[in-house]
Protein backbone atom coordinates (compact mmCIF):
# COMPACT_ATOMS: atom_id res chain seq x y z
CA UNK A 1 0.00 0.00 0.00
CA UNK A 2 1.25 3.17 -1.07
CA UNK A 3 2.29 5.93 1.55
CA UNK A 4 -0.69 8.42 2.33
CA UNK A 5 -0.65 11.60 0.63
CA UNK A 6 -1.35 15.41 1.65
CA UNK A 7 -4.26 15.45 -0.76
CA UNK A 8 -5.59 12.27 0.16
CA UNK A 9 -5.28 13.84 4.26
CA UNK A 10 -6.95 16.93 2.72
CA UNK A 11 -9.62 15.38 1.12
CA UNK A 12 -10.22 13.74 4.53
CA UNK A 13 -12.85 16.46 5.62
CA UNK A 14 -16.19 14.95 6.72
CA UNK A 15 -14.82 11.43 6.38
CA UNK A 16 -14.09 8.68 8.73
CA UNK A 17 -12.20 10.96 11.77
CA UNK A 18 -8.34 11.13 10.84
CA UNK A 19 -5.89 9.02 13.65
CA UNK A 20 -2.79 10.71 14.56
CA UNK A 21 -0.35 10.21 16.43
CA UNK A 22 3.33 12.09 17.67
CA UNK A 23 6.15 9.24 16.54
CA UNK A 24 10.00 10.27 17.48
CA UNK A 25 11.58 7.00 17.20
CA UNK A 26 12.38 4.33 14.70
CA UNK A 27 10.70 1.01 16.64
CA UNK A 28 7.73 3.38 17.79
CA UNK A 29 7.17 4.41 13.81
CA UNK A 30 7.34 0.87 13.08
CA UNK A 31 4.35 -0.16 15.67
CA UNK A 32 2.10 2.78 14.82
CA UNK A 33 2.53 3.37 10.98
CA UNK A 34 0.09 0.43 10.20
CA UNK A 35 -2.28 2.16 12.36
CA UNK A 36 -2.56 5.78 11.89
CA UNK A 37 -2.98 8.64 8.47
CA UNK A 38 -0.38 10.84 10.53
CA UNK A 39 2.37 10.40 12.08
CA UNK A 40 4.08 13.57 13.66
CA UNK A 41 7.34 14.22 14.31
CA UNK A 42 6.58 16.55 17.18
CA UNK A 43 8.69 19.19 18.72
CA UNK A 44 6.96 18.26 22.22
CA UNK A 45 10.12 15.54 21.95
CA UNK A 46 11.65 17.57 23.74
CA UNK A 47 10.14 17.33 26.82
CA UNK A 48 9.32 13.97 26.43
CA UNK A 49 12.13 12.36 25.24
CA UNK A 50 15.14 14.75 26.05
CA UNK A 51 13.48 15.98 29.31
CA UNK A 52 13.45 19.56 28.43
CA UNK A 53 11.38 22.09 30.62
CA UNK A 54 9.71 23.56 27.14
CA UNK A 55 9.98 22.77 23.50
CA UNK A 56 12.22 26.24 23.03
CA UNK A 57 15.38 24.55 23.03
CA UNK A 58 14.74 21.86 20.11
CA UNK A 59 16.76 22.60 17.19
CA UNK A 60 16.51 22.01 13.70
CA UNK A 61 19.30 19.24 13.83
CA UNK A 62 17.48 17.09 16.33
CA UNK A 63 13.85 17.34 14.06
CA UNK A 64 15.61 16.21 11.14
CA UNK A 65 17.34 13.23 13.14
CA UNK A 66 14.17 11.98 14.59
CA UNK A 67 12.22 12.50 11.45
CA UNK A 68 14.63 10.64 9.24
CA UNK A 69 14.46 7.93 11.81
CA UNK A 70 10.69 8.22 11.81
CA UNK A 71 10.45 8.68 7.65
CA UNK A 72 12.25 5.70 7.51
CA UNK A 73 10.68 3.43 9.60
CA UNK A 74 7.39 4.15 7.60
CA UNK A 75 5.88 3.62 4.85
CA UNK A 76 1.89 3.94 5.47
CA UNK A 77 1.24 7.29 7.49
CA UNK A 78 2.18 10.55 6.05
CA UNK A 79 5.19 12.13 8.22
CA UNK A 80 4.91 15.40 9.08
CA UNK A 81 7.57 17.35 10.88
CA UNK A 82 7.51 19.87 13.51
CA UNK A 83 9.50 23.16 12.74
CA UNK A 84 10.94 23.93 15.79
CA UNK A 85 11.48 27.16 17.93
CA UNK A 86 13.59 30.17 16.13
CA UNK A 87 13.30 28.64 12.36
CA UNK A 88 10.43 29.71 11.05
CA UNK A 89 9.42 33.33 12.53
CA UNK A 90 12.12 35.92 11.72
CA UNK A 91 11.67 35.47 7.55
CA UNK A 92 10.13 34.08 4.90
CA UNK A 93 13.18 33.30 3.26
CA UNK A 94 14.53 31.51 6.76
CA UNK A 95 11.13 29.76 7.13
CA UNK A 96 11.25 28.32 3.32
CA UNK A 97 15.37 27.14 3.63
CA UNK A 98 14.64 25.44 7.42
CA UNK A 99 11.23 23.70 6.08
CA UNK A 100 13.29 23.18 2.60
CA UNK A 101 16.00 21.06 4.91
CA UNK A 102 13.99 19.06 6.33
CA UNK A 103 11.81 18.19 4.05
CA UNK A 104 15.08 16.87 1.72
CA UNK A 105 16.80 15.44 4.73
CA UNK A 106 14.01 13.30 6.49
CA UNK A 107 12.06 12.64 3.19
CA UNK A 108 9.26 13.69 5.09
CA UNK A 109 5.50 14.77 3.14
CA UNK A 110 5.08 17.74 5.20
CA UNK A 111 5.74 20.41 7.90
CA UNK A 112 3.64 21.85 11.17
CA UNK A 113 4.58 25.41 12.50
CA UNK A 114 2.57 27.24 15.23
CA UNK A 115 0.68 30.65 14.51
CA UNK A 116 -3.01 31.97 13.04
CA UNK A 117 -3.04 34.82 10.77
CA UNK A 118 0.64 36.67 11.77
CA UNK A 119 2.15 33.04 9.83
CA UNK A 120 -0.27 33.87 6.96
CA UNK A 121 2.52 35.07 4.42
CA UNK A 122 5.05 32.60 5.56
CA UNK A 123 2.82 29.41 5.35
CA UNK A 124 1.70 31.02 1.74
CA UNK A 125 5.39 31.05 0.93
CA UNK A 126 5.59 27.69 2.10
CA UNK A 127 2.73 26.20 0.21
CA UNK A 128 3.93 28.36 -3.40
CA UNK A 129 7.36 26.51 -2.76
CA UNK A 130 6.22 22.71 -2.79
CA UNK A 131 6.36 22.63 0.92
CA UNK A 132 2.80 20.99 2.36
CA UNK A 133 1.90 23.19 5.58
CA UNK A 134 0.00 21.69 8.50
CA UNK A 135 -1.33 24.84 10.60
CA UNK A 136 -1.38 24.80 15.07
CA UNK A 137 -3.51 27.23 16.94
CA UNK A 138 -4.78 27.56 20.16
CA UNK A 139 -2.77 26.43 22.82
CA UNK A 140 0.88 27.04 21.18
CA UNK A 141 3.49 25.41 23.12
CA UNK A 142 6.29 27.84 21.58
CA UNK A 143 4.45 30.80 22.89
CA UNK A 144 4.45 29.55 26.59
CA UNK A 145 6.58 32.34 27.86
CA UNK A 146 4.52 35.03 25.74
CA UNK A 147 0.94 33.76 27.23
CA UNK A 148 2.52 33.05 30.74
CA UNK A 149 2.03 29.18 30.45
CA UNK A 150 0.38 26.83 28.77
CA UNK A 151 -3.10 28.06 29.06
CA UNK A 152 -6.15 26.89 27.14
CA UNK A 153 -7.53 28.83 24.55
CA UNK A 154 -11.06 30.38 23.45
CA UNK A 155 -12.47 31.74 27.23
CA UNK A 156 -14.37 34.82 25.63
CA UNK A 157 -16.03 35.63 22.49
CA UNK A 158 -13.11 37.76 21.90
CA UNK A 159 -10.91 34.61 22.16
CA UNK A 160 -13.28 32.19 20.02
CA UNK A 161 -13.41 34.94 16.84
CA UNK A 162 -9.37 35.23 16.97
CA UNK A 163 -9.06 31.67 16.63
CA UNK A 164 -11.69 31.07 13.82
CA UNK A 165 -10.04 34.38 12.00
CA UNK A 166 -6.62 32.58 12.76
CA UNK A 167 -7.99 29.08 11.63
CA UNK A 168 -9.48 31.08 8.48
CA UNK A 169 -6.26 32.85 7.17
CA UNK A 170 -4.31 29.66 7.46
CA UNK A 171 -6.55 27.81 5.26
CA UNK A 172 -6.58 30.96 2.55
CA UNK A 173 -2.87 30.63 2.99
CA UNK A 174 -2.99 27.03 1.65
CA UNK A 175 -1.96 24.73 4.59
CA UNK A 176 -3.77 21.61 4.09
CA UNK A 177 -4.78 20.60 7.86
CA UNK A 178 -4.80 22.59 10.78
CA UNK A 179 -3.69 21.15 14.62
CA UNK A 180 -6.19 23.24 17.17
CA UNK A 181 -4.77 22.36 21.14
CA UNK A 182 -6.66 22.69 23.95
CA UNK A 183 -9.61 25.49 22.68
CA UNK A 184 -12.97 25.24 24.27
CA UNK A 185 -15.25 22.76 22.81
CA UNK A 186 -17.59 25.24 20.82
CA UNK A 187 -14.41 27.04 18.99
CA UNK A 188 -13.26 24.13 17.95
CA UNK A 189 -16.67 22.49 16.96
CA UNK A 190 -17.33 25.80 14.99
CA UNK A 191 -13.89 26.38 13.57
CA UNK A 192 -14.11 22.73 12.46
CA UNK A 193 -17.97 23.34 10.71
CA UNK A 194 -16.38 26.77 8.79
CA UNK A 195 -13.03 24.92 7.64
CA UNK A 196 -12.76 23.04 4.46
CA UNK A 197 -9.44 21.46 5.36
CA UNK A 198 -9.29 19.03 7.86
CA UNK A 199 -9.46 20.27 11.68
CA UNK A 200 -6.74 17.76 13.90
CA UNK A 201 -8.11 18.22 17.79
CA UNK A 202 -6.28 17.43 20.60
CA UNK A 203 -7.70 18.63 23.88
CA UNK A 204 -10.40 20.49 21.33
CA UNK A 205 -13.03 18.66 19.85
CA UNK A 206 -14.90 15.28 18.96
CA UNK A 207 -16.41 17.04 15.81
CA UNK A 208 -12.85 17.73 14.39
CA UNK A 209 -12.18 15.95 11.94
CA UNK A 210 -9.18 13.72 13.20
CA UNK A 211 -7.38 13.91 16.83
CA UNK A 212 -4.09 13.68 17.89
CA UNK A 213 -1.83 13.35 20.88
CA UNK A 214 1.09 13.09 22.10
CA UNK A 215 2.11 9.10 22.08
CA UNK A 216 4.29 8.75 25.00
CA UNK A 217 0.92 10.24 26.84
CA UNK A 218 -1.34 7.86 25.92
CA UNK A 219 0.49 5.18 26.06
CA UNK A 220 0.78 5.99 29.68
CA UNK A 221 4.73 7.00 30.06
CA UNK A 222 4.75 10.68 30.88
CA UNK A 223 4.12 11.88 34.47
CA UNK A 224 1.83 14.63 34.90
CA UNK A 225 -0.29 14.50 31.53
CA UNK A 226 -2.74 17.33 30.58
CA UNK A 227 -6.28 16.76 31.45
CA UNK A 228 -7.40 16.51 27.63
CA UNK A 229 -4.88 12.78 27.52
CA UNK A 230 -6.71 9.79 27.70
CA UNK A 231 -4.46 6.83 28.48
CA UNK A 232 -4.63 3.58 26.27
CA UNK A 233 -1.97 2.23 27.78
CA UNK A 234 0.11 1.96 31.07
CA UNK A 235 3.42 1.46 30.28
CA UNK A 236 5.55 3.32 32.59
CA UNK A 237 3.84 0.44 35.63
CA UNK A 238 5.02 -2.68 32.82
CA UNK A 239 8.48 -0.94 32.30
CA UNK A 240 9.09 -0.63 35.94
CA UNK A 241 7.43 -4.04 36.24
CA UNK A 242 10.17 -5.14 34.03
CA UNK A 243 12.95 -3.71 35.11
CA UNK A 244 12.33 -5.09 38.79
CA UNK A 245 12.05 -8.85 37.60
CA UNK A 246 15.28 -7.94 35.83
CA UNK A 247 17.04 -6.83 38.38
CA UNK A 248 15.71 -9.11 41.05
CA UNK A 249 17.05 -12.21 38.31
CA UNK A 250 20.85 -10.93 37.58
CA UNK A 251 21.26 -10.59 41.66
CA UNK A 252 19.81 -13.41 42.19
CA UNK A 253 21.73 -15.26 38.89
CA UNK A 254 18.60 -16.54 37.47
CA UNK A 255 19.37 -14.64 34.52
CA UNK A 256 21.29 -15.43 32.60
CA UNK A 257 19.93 -18.72 32.10
CA UNK A 258 21.26 -21.70 29.79
CA UNK A 259 18.88 -20.34 26.74
CA UNK A 260 20.64 -17.35 27.03
CA UNK A 261 24.07 -18.18 26.38
CA UNK A 262 26.32 -19.15 23.57
O1 LIG B 1 4.73 18.77 19.33
C1 LIG B 1 3.71 18.08 19.36
O2 LIG B 1 3.71 16.92 19.78
C2 LIG B 1 2.47 18.67 18.87
C3 LIG B 1 1.19 17.95 19.18
C4 LIG B 1 0.82 18.18 20.59
C5 LIG B 1 0.10 18.34 18.26
O3 LIG B 1 2.49 19.70 18.29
Amino acid sequence: MPRKTVPEIKAGKNKEPLAVLTCHTAPMAKILDKHVDILLVGDSLGMVVYGMESTLPVTLDIMINHGRAVVKASSNALVVVDMPFGSYQSSRKTAFENAARIMAATGCQAVKLEGGLEMRETVRHLVKGGIPVMGHIGLMPQHVNTVGGYKFRGRTAEEREKLKSDALALEQAGAFSIVIEAVAETAAREITEALKIPTIGIGASAKCDGQVLVVDDMLGLSPGAPKFVKKFGRLAEEIEKAAVSYARAVKSRQFPGKDNLY
